[in-house]
């Protein structure tokens, strides 16, 4: 046995992202597949982070370019801020098995190094299990995840000897008949010595039924080398479990999904369903708000006190104050509410939109990069964008601000107090005074005076005698 003593060992976490992912049947490499809205790989990427490496490897392969982009570049959905973390990222040109994967890490890496490896395809790994795996790891053990499977088809089996402990990793196309009955398999994540990994990966071969490198043949050469091995049970299969098909992503989906929701609700969350609201970014909520059916929360969103929001309602990147009350069918992105607003049924709120206190948003209205008031209202069917609204305005059924000249965005501005009739329309650049009343019908050009009347109607004529054309025969 070669014996190696480091007093300090440094970490390095290697992530498998090599793999096409041939069952997915995607042009997509399987890793930039989504779960909860973020890729599979940055679930990994965020759980290894948290074990604070020392170094990150990342082996990429099909389509591997994608898989980096998605992770570093600035306008990417979800990319990691620079001073977070250096990940390395390595090619493995060819895919020729996990451990021709790792070994195209190890020149990096040097001995005095602990490796975790971990798969890409394995998005909800905890970051618990994994520090109880490493804090039992040294120079001298080899540390791996097993897990019990009633159904263990596609796995690697760990087999035992009767002393019950680990002689080796088989696949499942190179297991007999026995071995097929075990349902211990490994989950595809070690901590390893980098020193004896080195020496190990040198001696695979791809003499098997994939004619791969696998990365689990070390366990036998572990044992022949008397290292010990301990492993570690897992009960939670969905912690464990790779995605290898769609309707694996899809469990792994609606367990992630039934995890958040309880979370909301130990909170202090009233859930109508908990099966018809999906998490997909993180929520922050006071006391007492109430969400009600097929609700879809993204990004970041803070839910003040006493927030209802009613059913079919989409929300995503939102700062919503106390005693807002969103009614339903409403779409929501990137916006600021403030408290006691009412917003909805059918309203839609799109980016850069902040709304002051007591604002009343109704049906059909769409707002876009707008200000609005303390208690002012736009309660139907109208467009309000690049817009400035000031405090007590009330904007008629089916006003329409006209900011786009077919070139540039013009703007907008309404001060207090000011009515506008119904269907209006307002031709940016343009501004309606404090107090100002703009009559229904009107097409205002030119900036209206405060405190005044202004419209723009044609003056109303009867025809008496009028008939109406009839059907050509
Ligand atoms: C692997 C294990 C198996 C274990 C299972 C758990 C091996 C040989 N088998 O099988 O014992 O039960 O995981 O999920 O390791 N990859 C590369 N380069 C390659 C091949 C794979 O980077 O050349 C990456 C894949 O992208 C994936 C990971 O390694 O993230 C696992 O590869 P995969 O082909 O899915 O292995 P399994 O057959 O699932
Ligand atoms: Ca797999």
């Amino acid at each position: 046995m070669i014996s190696t003593d480091f007093q300090f060992m440094k970490l390095s976490i290697i992530i498998l992202a090599a793999g096409l992912g041939k069952r997915m049947h995607s042009e997509q490499p399987k890793v930039l597949h989504l779960l909860a809205d973020k890729p599979l790989i940055r679930h990994v990427v965020d759980t290894a982070l948290i074990l604070k490496p020392d170094s990150l490897y990342v082996v990429y392969g099909y389509k591997g370019e994608l898989v980096r982009q998605a992770i570093t570049e600035p306008n990417s959905q979800f990319p990691i801020p620079n001073s977070q973390t250096n990940i390395n990222w390595i090619e493995q040109a060819q895919q020729l098995g996990t451990g021709h994967a790792v070994a195209q890490v190890m020149p990096n890496i040097a001995d005095d190094n602990i490796i975790l490896v971990l798969c890409g395809d394995v998005p909800l790994i905890n970051s618990t299990i994994l520090q109880t795996l490493y804090s039992q790891a040294d120079a001298n053990h080899l540390g791996m995840l097993t897990v019990e499977l009633d159904n263990p088809h596609g796995y690697g089996r760990v087999v035992r000897n009767v002393a019950g402990e680990v002689e080796c990793i088989v696949e499942e196309k190179d297991a007999n008949v026995n071995q097929k009955q075990i349902k211990e398999v490994n989950v595809g994540v070690y901590t390893i010595p980098a020193v004896h990994l080195r020496r190990w990966l040198a001696l695979l071969n791809n003499d098997n039924a994939q004619g791969e490198y696998y990365l689990t043949d070390i366990i036998a050469l572990a044992v022949q080398d008397n290292l010990s091995i301990y492993s570690i049970l897992t009960h939670n299969i969905y912690e464990v479990m790779g995605v290898n098909d769609r309707t694996q992503l899809a469990s792994l989906e609606r367990y992630y999904q039934t995890q958040q929701v309880n979370r909301l609700m130990l909170a202090g969350v009233t859930v109508m369903d908990p099966t018809r609201l999906d998490i997909r970014g993180t929520v922050q909520t006071g006391r007492d708000v109430s969400i009600d059916v097929n609700v879809i929360l993204e990004g970041e969103i803070t839910l003040g006190d006493r927030v209802k929001i009613g059913p079919h309602t989409v929300i995503r990147h939102a700062k919503i104050a106390n005693d807002v009350e969103i009614l339903s069918h409403c779409v929501i992105e990137n916006v600021v509410i403030g408290a006691g607003c009412r917003i909805g049924p059918f309203a839609r709120l799109r980016p850069d939109t902040v709304l002051a206190e007591q604002v009343h948003v109704g049906n059909f209205v769409e707002l876009k990069k707008s200000t609005v008031a303390n208690g002012s209202k736009i309660n139907h069917l109208s467009y309000v964008g690049d817009s400035k609204v000031g405090s007590g305005v009330n904007i008629g059924a089916g006003t329409i601000t006209c900011n786009y000249d077919g070139a540039n965005k013009h703007k907008t501005i309404i001060e207090d107090r000011a009515f506008i009739g119904s269907n209006t329309q307002l031709v940016a650049p343009v501004k309606v005074g404090a107090g100002a009343t703009i009559g229904a019908g009107s097409t205002i050009t030119i900036n209206a005076p405060p405190d005044a009347l202004t419209y723009t109607r044609s003056p109303q004529k009867t025809i008496a005698d009028w008939q109406r054309p009839c059907k050509k025969k």
